[in-house]
């Protein structure tokens, strides 16, 4: 995550082109702030308009402990002196806030470096996230509705989230979000081998109102088959390696592309509904994993459109497959309404009860068990002007 100081208004959108999405900041005590809460953070920005000594200061406290994190300096007009102090301070750059093709050079050895200094430091500097693939082996069961969610709270709990989406002939996540990605998983092939940070962000469609970050599939469906299972791990190590959490939406049946992200997942998220196929489907899918020796502690089952009166109930679902249920869904024509106007219900409707329960399988099974705790709702209102 890249950190602006500025207090000009505006600031994030003026200089959007060479840092892309920003946490902009008013003040050095919030940098401070923002700094030791995220873990990732590589880059701060300091506009032209704060004071060059402020600036200086707070580049030297923050060096010593964060080496890797990467300070550039704007300013209205460079001059010798001031050279002179920022880089004495230890700042990597020193650039003219009109000057964008400068900046993004700047931004991109400064992202370079960082990525040295974090390879250096004993291969644990780079913050490990944890990749969550959402799968069933049926179609229409609410995968791509569970993983955009769930993707979306996350973002929107200021929590660094990308959302990758696997289903790669038929994927809806772009769609789903209103989104026209320019890019997709297919343009990681091109880079198969050397992928990494600044590639990764080449491929990536930011969501405006959430703060999430995508990767949707080719547009093109034939596209998909050009993709093999080796890119697949790369693409979700680097996005684990950059991100706090990888969600990954799937295709209905074990692809390679499938078994290539379970094989890296720290979690799956398993869906079943109240209808046989279905169950049989995920007890298929269960057996399937137990024999591919992926560990039984690491799923969670969540019944989705579960108060559906259909004859069979969940206690039936329960023991036709031998494990509990973690989270039960309620069904909803505000479901397919949100995917039609394109916004994730969590965002548009945060008080409808299929929300409470999508931000149950983040807030208890997902953040809960990896140890982070969950943020106040507030918290991001009144520490980080988030401008994304
Ligand atoms: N809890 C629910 N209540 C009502 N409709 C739902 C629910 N979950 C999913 N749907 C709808 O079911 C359809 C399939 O969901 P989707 O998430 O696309 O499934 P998948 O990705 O598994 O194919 C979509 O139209 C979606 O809006
Ligand atoms: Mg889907």
């Amino acid at each position: 995550m890249t950190i602006l100081w500025d207090n000009e208004p505006g600031a994030a959108e003026r200089y959007h082109f060479a840092l892309g999405a920003v946490d902009l900041l008013g003040s050095a005590a919030l940098v401070h702030r923002a700094l030791d809460e995220d873990p990732h953070a590589d880059l701060v920005v300091i506009g032209p308009v704060v004071n060059i000594d402020e600036a200086s200061l707070l580049v030297e406290s923050v060096r010593a402990d964060r080496p890797e994190v990467g300070f550039i300096l704007l300013r209205h007009r460079l001059d010798v002196t001031t050279l002179g102090q920022a880089l004495r301070s230890g700042f990597r750059e020193v650039v003219a806030s009109d000057d964008s093709t400068s900046l993004s050079d700047a931004v991109r050895r400064s992202r370079d470096l960082t990525a040295k200094i974090s390879g250096h430091q004993g291969g644990t500097a780079a913050p490990q996230g944890r990749i969550v693939t959402v799968f069933s082996a049926k179609g229409g069961v609410g995968k791509t509705t569970l993983s955009t969610n769930i993707a979306t709270h996350l973002a929107m709990s200021g929590v660094r989230t990308v959302l990758i989406d696997l289903d790669l002939s038929f994927g809806d996540v772009g769609i789903s979000m209103q989104l026209m990605p320019s890019s997709s998983v297919h343009d990681a092939v091109a880079m198969s081998g050397h992928l990494d940070a600044e590639g990764l962000s080449q491929l990536v469609t930011h969501h405006q109102a959430s703060g999430l970050d995508i990767i949707a599939a080719p547009t093109d469906p034939s596209l998909a088959d050009r993709v093999s299972a080796q890119i697949v791990t790369e693409l979700l190590r680097v996005a684990a390696a950059n991100y706090e959490y990888v969600i990954v939406d799937t295709p209905p049946s074990f692809t390679e592309h499938v078994l290539a992200a379970c094989d890296v997942s720290s979690l799956l998220v398993l869906i079943a509904t109240l209808d046989i196929p279905a169950v049989k489907n995920l007890r298929l899918a269960l057996e399937t994993l137990d024999a591919l020796g992926s560990p039984r502690d690491s799923r969670v089952i969540v019944l989705n459109r579960a108060d559906v009166k259909v004859g069979l109930n969940p206690d039936d679902v329960v023991q036709a497959l031998g494990v509990p249920i973690a989270v039960s869904v309620p069904a909803s024509n505000t479901v397919p309404a949100s995917v039609n106007r394109g916004v994730p219900l969590v965002l548009e409707s945060p008080k409808d009860p299929v929300s409470g329960a999508l931000r149950e399988i983040v807030d208890t099974h997902i953040r809960a068990r990896f140890g982070a705790p969950v943020e106040e709702p507030q918290r991001r209102s009144l520490f980080s002007r988030r401008s994304r």
